[in-house]
């Protein structure tokens, strides 16, 4: 049975910062930050968004009524949850109004939740061929004003429709995984902003690809022009092109290089444009490769998806026939319309996400033209409606 990807689709905010003026305010060269990171833009996320509108803003793309009456589970893929104990999943299915029969549950490891997401449901399909299980990975990545980590933050939800006969991808059954207890990136309980030893990072996340990227080849053997492109989770898109280089550098085949070299670009384009998103970034970057319609039935494509702390895995997926028809340039096209921001209003923005976790509160959910607003706290529960 053929089980993979059958819908995608994105969300971010409709205000962004250009990575050229935070250069600048940092007393930095623009170029480091949109050459030597990769940037061009970072989303800033308003205080009426979390990680729950974020997902149900995504997912409404996708979820129409057919689907609202089909989804069987619902996996949510996060590292900045609103609840230590209540799932995103279940404010999802109630948002959305997904049937009550659909079981759900959020995935936590860095931004690894929805490549795990992505696996359990290949198991769950398998046993349930006619399960359509919707998946989402949605986080506000937020590392601190003036922080060596705040040219790489951002935010979003990419939401995914996984079944059996897809019309995107055929996600392939081998696999190869990498797990080890290291401290290069954390967030405590009591912070929204993360720790992290960005440099060891960056060191790790190119030996986790390595590695299991090696490990797959073996265990299939397969060699690398198996792949018409390999794609990477995008914590900045210069990581990514990082990785890749160190798989191509000795590669003597020069046609090879370079076509793996043209389709990285297309796979970091929207990432480039909105940032880090923790655990949608691997998605949305298949998302940006998808929407290039540079692919041809058959190709096969590698994805590495890493998750600090870490555990990294790399997999594959194949183009469905007909794909094209459905990645619509309409999908993100919003992007175009978004609003730039100051980097003295980028400031303020982010500052308004530090209220205290226990006292009532209300955010400025009326200037948000989201479709799902988080409208603010009473009696520390979080208040959330379809406005628009
Ligand atoms: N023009 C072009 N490139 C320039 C430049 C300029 N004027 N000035 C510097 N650069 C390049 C550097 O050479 C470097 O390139 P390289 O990585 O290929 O060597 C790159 O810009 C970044 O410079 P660096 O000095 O390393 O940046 P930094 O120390 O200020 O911060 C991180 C980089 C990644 C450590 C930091 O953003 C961070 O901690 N991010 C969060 C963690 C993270 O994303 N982890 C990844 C794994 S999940």
């Amino acid at each position: 049975m053929k089980i993979g990807i059958d819908k995608m689709s994105f969300f971010t905010s409709d205000l962004y910062l250009p990575m050229e003026d935070l250069a600048k305010a940092r007393n930095e060269d623009p170029n480091k930050y949109l050459i030597g990171i990769g940037q061009s833009k970072q989303a800033v996320i308003r205080n009426s968004q979390d990680s729950v509108t974020l997902a149900a803003n995504a997912a409404l793309k996708i979820v129409d009524d057919n689907e609202k009456e089909k989804i069987d589970l619902i996996l949510f893929g996060t590292e900045s949850g609103v609840d230590n104990s209540k799932s995103g999943a279940i404010y999802l299915q109630s948002l959305l109004g997904i049937n009550s029969s659909a079981s759900g549950v959020e995935l936590k490891q860095a931004c690894f939740g929805l490549t795990a997401g992505i696996q359990m449901a290949m198991g769950h399909i398998a046993l349930h061929p006619e399960s359509r299980v919707l998946l989402v990975g949605s986080d506000i990545a937020r590392y601190g004003i003036g922080t060596l980590g705040e040219k790489t933050q951002g935010g979003g939800a990419v939401a995914i429709i996984m079944s059996a006969n897809p019309h995107l991808l055929e996600i392939g059954t081998q696999s190869a995984h990498l797990t080890k207890d290291i401290m290069d990136f954390w967030r405590p309980l009591n912070r929204s902003e993360a720790l992290v030893d960005g440099k060891y990072s960056s060191a790790e996340f190119i030996n986790f690809f390595k590695e299991t990227f090696e490990n797959y080849l073996e265990k299939t053997g397969e060699e690398i022009d198996k792949f018409t492109a390999l794609i990477f989770h995008l914590p900045y898109t210069k990581m990514g092109l990082k990785a890749l280089r160190s798989v191509i550098e000795d590669l003597d085949n020069d046609d090879l290089k370079e076509s793996l070299l043209e389709h990285f670009e297309e796979s970091r384009y929207l990432n480039r444009e909105v940032g880090n998103l923790y655990t949608g970034s691997l998605y949305l970057s298949l998302l940006s490769l998808l929407h290039a319609r540079n692919l041809k039935a058959g190709d096969q494509i590698g994805l590495f998806s890493y998750g600090s702390g870490a555990e990294g895995e790399f997999y594959s997926a194949k183009v469905v026939e007909g794909y094209e028809k459905y990645v619509t340039d309409e999908e993100i096209a919003f992007l175009d319309q978004r609003t730039s921001v100051s980097v003295a209003e980028y400031e303020q923005i982010y500052r308004s996400f530090m209220r205290p976790q226990t006292a009532d509160y209300r955010t400025e959910f009326e200037n948000d033209p989201a479709p799902f607003v988080l409208k603010g706290q009473q009696q520390q529960q979080r208040i959330y409606e379809k406005v628009n």
